[in-house]
């Protein structure tokens, strides 16, 4: 079997029918991003089953416009924490946070792949829109848009969020059982200490039933954050292009974007030369250098200034980009978001210097996470500096990374489709 045929087949191995599941054990449920990638990744070759994802993911959507990060279909006693812990209040049972908001980039992505799509995507448009409205009511700092738990980034345990983490209190956290551990190397997860605090922000949220006026109040956690800046500056340029074809009324999504540009400038950190993280509660920044800060390229911001941290963080790592900076402190190859080479994010961070032409560092991360999967398989995430493959296997972004991405430049050397 090529490459191609094994990615296509992870996506079946995981298809529930109308979502996909990243991966089976570790991650039965269907995550908002994950989701997007995996229409993507459809689209290469079913499309029909590709924009049903989408609608099942924007089925999700709470009445106050935000799409869960999780949505629990079906339960299953795999997975902590569950519905349980959540109660989430949205028409199907999900999380209480959201994700990276790439699911309007994807579809203008999908659309121009298959634009027999174009009904499906006009009814979906305004459902991303009044989610991007609720990004904008709810999470802005000084137009930088903010994070209210690790996990809404997608970047987990990204060492960002080490500081502001450290001022939850989690004396009446209670017992539980995390199941992840028994999926994988624990030593490639979270520790308990983040894991107490990815929960007692659990607890808050339940506690004011998910009232985002009330959590805002109560919540220790706010950090703004580049991920969710830059893929929400770019869903919403990928959104006003959509809604001018679709002929619908665009005038706010440029003010969105205006608000978002100016926004990324907040994040700026001369001392790492970078985007960074910051404590919108404190207004400290926490001096990260992470693989969110080369996302600033796919949102449309060409700042040469951001250059030469990546190419350092580059010349570092044998497969780029690492995830966290491989010369500063408390770099860890193998653990989550803390050192490893993560295909989701290369091929953002690839894609959007491509675009920018910024050819030679795009190539350099493309072909990196080409490799990594042949050599590799179709792993969550790998080891930057010997591209031992991690976390969970067979996974679905990674297939569709390849099958959208990665993969392209094997097909015309290999003559494989
Ligand atoms: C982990 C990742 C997150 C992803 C999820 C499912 O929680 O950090 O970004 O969405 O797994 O793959």
């Amino acid at each position: 079997m090529n490459l191609h045929d094994t990615a296509r087949a992870i996506l079946r191995q995981n298809d529930q029918g109308r979502y996909t599941l990243p991966t089976h054990g570790l991650y039965p449920y269907q995550w908002n991003w994950d989701s997007a990638f995996a229409a993507w990744g459809f689209t290469t070759f079913d499309p029909e089953r590709g924009w049903r994802e989408l609608e099942t993911l924007m089925s999700g959507q709470w009445d106050d416009g935000m799409v869960p990060h999780i949505l629990f279909h079906r339960t299953d006693p795999g997975y902590f924490p569950g519905p349980d812990v959540w109660q989430g209040r949205g028409p199907i049972p999900s999380s209480g946070i959201t994700q990276p908001p790439v699911a309007a980039s994807f579809m203008a992505k999908m659309l121009s792949m298959h634009p027999e799509g174009e009904q499906r995507a006009r009814i979906l448009w305004p459902r991303l829109k009044s989610w991007h409205d609720w990004f904008m009511k709810w999470r802005l700092d000084q137009g930088a848009v903010c994070v209210t738990h690790p996990w809404e980034a997608g970047r987990d345990n990204a060492p960002d969020w080490d500081r502001a983490m450290r001022l939850i209190d989690v004396s009446e956290i209670g017992d539980y059982t995390r199941r992840d551990t028994s999926h994988v190397d624990p030593s490639m997860r979270p520790t308990k200490y983040d894991y107490d605090r990815y929960l007692k922000l659990v607890q808050l949220g339940v506690s004011v039933s998910w009232d985002h006026e009330a959590l805002k109040k109560i919540n220790p956690f706010r950090v703004a954050d580049p991920t969710m800046t830059f893929t929400l500056l770019r869903a919403n340029r990928d959104l006003r292009d959509m809604g001018k074809v679709f002929g619908e009324d665009i005038s706010v999504i440029d003010n969105w974007i205006t608000t978002l540009e100016q926004g990324a400038t907040t994040l700026w950190n001369e001392d790492i030369q970078g985007y960074d993280s910051r404590n919108a509660l404190t207004g400290e920044f926490n001096g990260i250098l992470s693989n969110a800060s080369a996302l600033c390229w796919y949102a449309g911001i060409n700042n040469e200034a951001a250059r030469p941290s990546v190419e350092r963080m580059l010349a570092a790592a044998t497969y780029g980009l690492p995830s966290f900076d491989p010369e500063a402190d408390g770099f860890e190859p193998l653990r989550y978001w803390r050192g490893p080479t993560w295909p989701v994010m290369n091929y953002l961070v690839g894609s959007g210097m491509e675009e920018m032409g910024l050819c030679d560092l795009a190539g350099r991360i493309k072909n990196d996470t080409a490799q990594l999967m042949q050599r590799n398989g179709f792993a969550e995430y790998y080891d930057p500096i010997s591209g031992r493959p991690a976390g969970g296997d067979s996974f679905s972004w990674t297939a569709a990374v390849w099958l959208g991405w990665a993969g392209d430049s094997f097909v015309t050397e290999k003559g494989v489709a």
